[in-house]
């Protein structure tokens, strides 16, 4: 758990009616076609070695924030990544956002992680500004993604 001022980080670790709540506000703040996760897909995440959920709490015990880290060995090293990074529209710009991304750091390099990897739509202004000013450097690569289709 790490903590600024009321502020506080924390890692979910059990699935209540609180944190599905909590990610069912937040998640359409992220994506506008994503639906928000159950409690069975939060389950799930906490479930998982690979996945943690990260939550910010304001001075109330309020959940306003989350972020998930995904850790994982492959053969050139232990990797992570960042995703779905989103704080409450009414508590931005207050550092929550840093608290987050500052705390999944600290976890990913406690895990031996050699690189933290993360991607943000260029018009995804705050996000892009608080990665670059968290010491994120833009690598030069090609990002591809193959889309499932899911249809029956
Ligand atoms: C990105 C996000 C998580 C940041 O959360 P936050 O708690 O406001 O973050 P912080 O307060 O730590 O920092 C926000 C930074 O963005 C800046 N910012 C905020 N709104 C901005 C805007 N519209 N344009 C440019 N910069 C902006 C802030 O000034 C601050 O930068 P600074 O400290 O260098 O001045 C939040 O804006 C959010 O949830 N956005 C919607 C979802 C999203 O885009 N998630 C990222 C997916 S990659």
């Amino acid at each position: 758990m790490a903590g600024t001022g009321d502020l506080t980080i924390e890692e979910a670790t059990r699935v209540d009616d609180e944190l599905v709540e909590s990610l069912a506000a937040l998640v359409p703040q992220l994506s506008r076609s994503a639906p928000a996760p159950g409690a069975a897909e939060l389950a799930a995440i906490v479930a998982s070695p690979a996945t943690t959920l990260l939550v910010a709490r304001d001075g109330t015990g309020r959940v306003v924030g989350a972020l998930t880290l995904a850790v994982f060995r492959i053969p050139t090293g232990v990797r992570a990544w960042i995703e779905d990074v989103v704080v409450d529209e009414a508590a931005r710009r207050g550092g929550i956002g840093a608290a987050l991304v500052k705390e999944a750091l600290a976890r990913a390099e406690a895990a031996g992680a050699r690189t933290v990897d993360l991607t943000s739509r260029p018009d995804r202004e705050a996000a892009n500004r608080l990665y670059v000013r968290l010491g994120f450097t833009k690598r030069s690569t090609n990002v591809y993604r193959h889309t499932a289709d899911l249809r029956d």
